[in-house]
């Protein structure tokens, strides 16, 4: 693991947005592993400053999602799916038909899951960004799921639809279960850039930089990987040292 200490969220960011830039201008067809959450937002703000200013055109990139919600689509604008095209998508020159999410809606949830894996497996990420949950979690993979998990349908923990619950009108509204990619599926990716900002995320990124290679802290996989980068503010790498 390369771990990249920075003294703010935009430091944060900005370093970010190098790793991702370098991999789009090496292969303007990558396929880019894309995370939701407050984390990721200044890449995003950041790519599409730079595709506006510079021109980095995502004409030909793809992209695959981590996660959504189950029940919700792009009508709500509580869906990844929704997210993602505000935040992201609407800003860059992307095809949205070269853009994939798994189908919250979707009637039969094991098909879905299917259907997914189908599409991991018939190319890797060239690069997979990552958040962390203050509990270990990637993606929706929460403590406890098995390291040979593919995409799969999870009940979310009473401590992530807590933490989850603040972009919501009231807990109530959280969905409570999820489809996620798997942990497999993550750790296939060529490269991987999990970033954590905020005193909050402190305890998880010491598990999984710090910790033991456990499934009770999912991240910790990453400790695995080949080609993994860390980028955290000093706040969330405040156990590190
Ligand atoms: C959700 C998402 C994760 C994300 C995590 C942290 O649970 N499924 O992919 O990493 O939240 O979110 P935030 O970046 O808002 O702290």
């Amino acid at each position: 693991m390369k771990i990249i200490i920075t003294e703010n969220y935009e430091e944060m960011s900005a370093r970010a947005f190098d790793i991702i830039k370098s991999v789009v201008t090496e292969n303007p067809s990558a396929l880019l592993g894309l995370a939701t959450g407050s984390t990721p937002l200044g890449l995003y703000r950041n790519m599409i400053d730079d595709h506006k200013k510079n021109g980095t055109s995502y004409k030909k990139i793809s992209t695959v999602n981590l996660d959504e919600y189950e029940g919700l689509d792009v009508t709500s604008d509580q869906s990844y799916v929704y997210f993602m095209r505000k935040n992201l998508f609407e800003g860059l020159d992307i095809d949205l038909k070269n853009t994939n999410i798994e189908n919250g809606k979707a009637k039969d949830a094991e098909a879905e899951c299917a259907r997914y894996n189908e599409l991991l497996h018939s190319r890797a990420q060239d690069i997979q960004v990552l958040g962390i949950g203050s509990n270990g979690h990637i993606a929706f993979n929460e403590p406890g799921t098995p390291f040979g998990s593919e995409t799969h349908i999870v009940q979310l923990t009473e401590s992530t639809i807590r933490d989850n619950s603040r972009l919501f009108k009231s807990i109530d509204e959280v969905p409570r279960r999820a489809f996620t990619m798997g942990l497999k599926n993550i750790m296939n990716a060529k490269k991987i850039l999990i970033l954590a900002n905020g005193a909050g995320k402190a305890k998880a990124v010491y598990g999984m930089v710090r910790g033991a290679v456990t499934e009770e802290v999912p991240a910790s996989i990453l400790q695995l990987h080949p080609d993994c980068t860390v980028i955290c503010d000093k706040d969330a790498a405040a156990l590190l040292n």
